[in-house]
């Protein structure tokens, strides 16, 4: 296979380097949460992917190596639910085995619900993935179920998340998106809870993704809010950024129980530091969450083109990308667009 040269100059219409893959291995999931799966539309009827309309594993591993041999230093897998697609294990060490050209391992890590990850855990830190970040709107049995409408127990994701950590798959993130007058007098219950444990809770401002999710503005729940309420109890104070281009802005407990972040893409957008890409299951390649259309990576990896041909095509896409909607949200017409589904590009 060809050696890729890493490629300084790939860099969009707005200076921003593709340094983030995300690639979406399934569109099925086995959770109906209300505000990204809605019952309505994803029922007995809705009609999922084909097996062999997938990215296969070989495809995935091909496609990785060539973003990872021209800068791309972080992987996260994705779904719908990740651990719902057979042999997640297999792909896993596939892409822990790929090198940057520094000769680096890349930073491999998943998105999941937790429903299979405590039988999952053990297996997939041997296959190389490095960490995992568990969805977890709330700690109530009775809301969490209503959430996930499939009537899943919160205390088996409590565990996974347990069990996550014991395989050594930590410290663990916590996602949590915030909807008000659904989760949000749980800002204060939910950081008691995971204080002091090693794992690190994000609060998410619910977004106005996809087209099913019935998106209103005031039900956002501003991050400034939620760090004032926390340390109203428990002082905070801000962290540095681990990386540059982070999604969440880290806030450490004063009295040094660990930290939280909070995301804040809708009062805070982060796209001018956004160097993320994502692939759904099928092959598109999307260059924003935001984004209407992708392009077809399926067919140029079915096509017999080699992998230079494939790098200089995702070159002119990327080069071409002028993604900012979180920033220019306010200013666009409301529900005029379309848009793809949380759900088919895993977040
Ligand atoms: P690490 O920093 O590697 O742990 O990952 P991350 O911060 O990218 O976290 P994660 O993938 O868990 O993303 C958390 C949430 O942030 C997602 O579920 C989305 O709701 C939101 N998010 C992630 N990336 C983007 C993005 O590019 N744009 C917007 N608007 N929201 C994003
Ligand atoms: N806004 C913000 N986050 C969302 N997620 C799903 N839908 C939304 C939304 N509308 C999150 C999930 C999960 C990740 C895949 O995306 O909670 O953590
Ligand atoms: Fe819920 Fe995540 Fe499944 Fe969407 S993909 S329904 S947020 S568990
Ligand atoms: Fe990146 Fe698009 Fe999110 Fe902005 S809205 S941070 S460009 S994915």
């Amino acid at each position: 296979m060809t050696t890729l040269e890493p490629d300084p100059a790939w860099s969009d219409t707005r200076g921003r380097a593709l340094r983030d893959l995300r690639i979406s291995i399934t569109d099925r999931c086995n959770f109906r949460c209300v505000y990204c799966m809605p019952k309505e539309i994803f029922g007995q009827d809705f009609v999922f992917r084909d097996r062999s309309e997938l990215l296969s594993f070989e495809e995935i591993e091909r496609l990785a190596r060539i973003v990872v041999a021209r800068g791309v230093t972080k992987l996260r897998i994705t779904g719908g639910e990740p651990l719902l697609r057979r042999g997640v294990e297999d792909l896993i060490s596939r892409l822990a085995a790929l090198r940057t050209p520094e000769g680096e391992p890349v930073d491999l890590a998943m998105t999941t619900n937790g429903s299979a990850l405590a039988v999952k855990a053990a297996a997939l830190k041997e296959a190389g993935l490095n960490r995992v970040t568990v969805s977890l709107d709330s700690l109530r049995e009775e809301r969490f179920k209503a959430i996930n409408d499939v009537n899943f127990p919160v205390a088996r994701v409590l565990t996974a998340i347990d069990a996550a950590e014991r395989a050594g798959l930590g410290p663990v993130k916590i996602n949590t998106v915030l909807k008000r007058g659904v989760n949000d007098d749980e800002i204060l219950e939910l950081a008691e809870h995971f204080r002091g444990t090693g794992h690190i809770l994000r609060f998410i401002e619910f977004m106005d993704v996809g087209a099913t999710n019935g998106w209103k503005l005031d039900e956002v729940v501003p991050s400034a809010e939620v760090v004032e309420r926390i340390s109203a109890r428990y002082p905070l104070e801000p962290m540095a950024a681990a990386q540059p281009g982070e999604t969440a802005k880290r806030w450490r407990y004063v009295d040094g129980s660990g930290e939280i972040g909070v995301i804040s893409s809708v009062t805070g957008a982060f796209c001018g530091s956004c160097t993320r890409a994502r692939v759904s299951a099928e092959g598109q390649l999307y260059t924003c969450l935001f984004a209407a259309e992708g392009t077809d990576l399926r067919a140029m990896l079915r096509s017999g083109a080699d992998d230079e041909y494939i790098a200089s095509a995702l070159t002119a896409v990327w080069s071409a990308r002028d993604d900012n909607y979180s920033e220019i949200r306010a200013a666009l017409a409301p529900g005029n667009r379309r848009r793809i589904e949380m759900s088919y590009i895993g977040g």
